[in-house]
C-alpha cells in the first residue's frame, strides 16, 4: 500500500543511491510541486542541491519576497533571482497568447542557464513534473488538445545543457504530492496554495503587457485572494484568480465621468485541471469584494464574474 512515509523513505535513499556527490540543480516556482521536489532532494542530498527561484515579474503580489523567505527558511540552498525587467522587455508589444508564452519561456530558459552555468560542475537538473504533466506533454506532442495551448513545465532543455534528468515526483497525482510534503513537516500554505499557470499574470492580462497593467491586476488579484482567506473560501476553491480586460467602461465617481478597466474574478472547482467548474460563491462575498477592489485600486472602475465552465470555456482566459 502506498504511503506518503514510505514514499519519502524509498525516494530518499533512491536520490541518495543515483545522485552521490553529484549537485543537482532545481527552478523553484512557489508552487506545490516544485517545492515538494525540492523538500525531497535536499532531504537526500542537502546542500548539493542548487535552487534558483526566478522572479519573472508577472507573479503575485509580494510573492517573490515572502517565497523566496519561506523557502530560506525551509533550510534550502535557494538563490532568487529578479529578472522581472528582462520579462517586460520580451514581452513588449506582444498580445498573441501564444507568442506571450513562447517569449516567457524563452526568457526563462536564458535567465536559468545562465544561473545553472554558474553553478560549476553541475550534473542533474531536477524537475517538479507529476504525472498529470506527463500525460499532458504527451498529448502535447500531437493530440487533439496540441494546438490549444503550449505548457512549459516539461521537458525544454536547449541542447547546450548537457543535465541528466531526475524528477522524483513523475509517478504522483497532485494530492498525493500534498501528502507528500505534509509528511515531510512542510508549511500548510504552502502545500494549499491553488495551482498557478507558469506565465504568471502575462495570460490574465489580455492583449499586451505593461508594468502598471501587472501592477494594477497584482492589487486586484490581492484583494480577491486575500478575501477568500479571510471568507474561509480559499481552501474551498481549487484555482481563483483575476483577469484584467483590455475593455475600458463609463463609470461615475462624485460628479466626474470616468472610463476606466475593467476585471474579472474566476474561482472554479476542479481536480485535475482538465476539467472545471465555476464556484457558486457567495453573493455577499462578491459584493464586498468587487466594492473593495473598486475602492481600493485606482484605475478600475468595473468587476464581472466569471461563470463560464471547462469545457467549453478554459481556467485561463488566454
Ligand atoms: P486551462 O486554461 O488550459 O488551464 O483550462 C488548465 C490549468 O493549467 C494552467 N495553465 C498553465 N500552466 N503554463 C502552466 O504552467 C501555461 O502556459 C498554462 N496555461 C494554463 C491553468 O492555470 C490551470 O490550472
Amino acid at each position: 500500500d502506498w504511503t506518503p512515509n514510505a514514499f519519502v523513505q524509498e525516494t530518499v535513499d533512491d536520490l541518495k543511491a543515483k545522485l552521490g556527490d553529484d549537485k543537482v540543480v532545481l527552478g523553484l516556482s512557489g508552487g506545490v510541486d516544485s517545492s515538494v521536489a525540492a523538500m525531497l532532494l535536499h532531504k537526500a542530498i542537502g546542500k548539493n542541491l542548487y535552487c534558483i527561484f526566478v522572479n519573472n515579474g508577472l507573479l503575485r503580489k509580494n510573492e517573490f519576497t515572502e517565497v523566496l523567505e519561506q523557502y530560506k527558511g525551509m533550510g534550502l540552498n535557494v538563490k532568487g533571482v529578479d529578472a522581472s525587467a528582462r520579462f517586460l522587455d520580451a514581452l513588449a508589444g506582444l498580445s498573441d497568447p501564444e507568442k506571450k508564452r513562447k517569449a516567457i519561456g524563452n526568457a526563462f530558459i536564458e535567465v536559468f542557464d545562465q544561473e545553472a552555468n554558474l553553478i560549476e560542475d553541475v550534473k542533474w537538473l531536477a524537475q517538479g513534473t507529476i504525472y498529470p504533466d506527463v500525460i499532458e506533454s504527451v498529448s502535447a506532442t500531437g493530440g487533439p488538445s496540441a494546438t490549444i495551448k503550449s505548457h512549459h513545465n516539461v521537458g525544454g532543455l536547449p541542447d547546450y545543457m548537457k543535465l541528466k534528468i531526475v524528477e522524483p515526483l513523475r509517478a504522483l497525482f497532485k494530492d498525493e504530492v500534498r501528502r507528500v510534503g505534509a509528511s515531510m513537516g512542510m508549511d500548510k500554505d504552502l502545500l494549499g496554495r491553488h495551482p498557478f499557470p507558469g506565465p504568471g499574470l502575462a495570460i490574465r492580462i489580455l492583449g499586451d503587457i505593461t508594468a502598471e497593467k501587472v501592477q494594477i491586476l497584482q492589487d486586484v488579484d490581492a484583494v480577491f485572494i486575500n478575501g477568500l482567506r479571510d471568507a474561509g473560501l480559499y481552501d474551498k476553491v481549487w484555482q481563483a484568480g483575476a483577469i484584467l480586460l483590455p475593455v475600458n467602461s463609463v463609470g461615475v465617481m462624485g460628479d466626474e465621468r470616468t472610463y476606466e478597466k475593467c476585471v474579472a474574478l474566476r474561482a472554479v472547482e476542479s481536480t485535475d485541471g482538465m476539467t472545471a467548474d465555476w464556484v457558486n460563491l457567495p453573493y455577499e462575498f462578491l459584493q464586498k469584494t468587487s466594492n473593495d477592489i473598486i475602492n481600493k485600486v485606482k484605475g478600475v472602475n468595473r468587476v464581472v464574474y466569471d461563470i463560464s465552465s471547462k469545457p467549453p470555456a478554459t481556467i485561463e482566459w488566454e
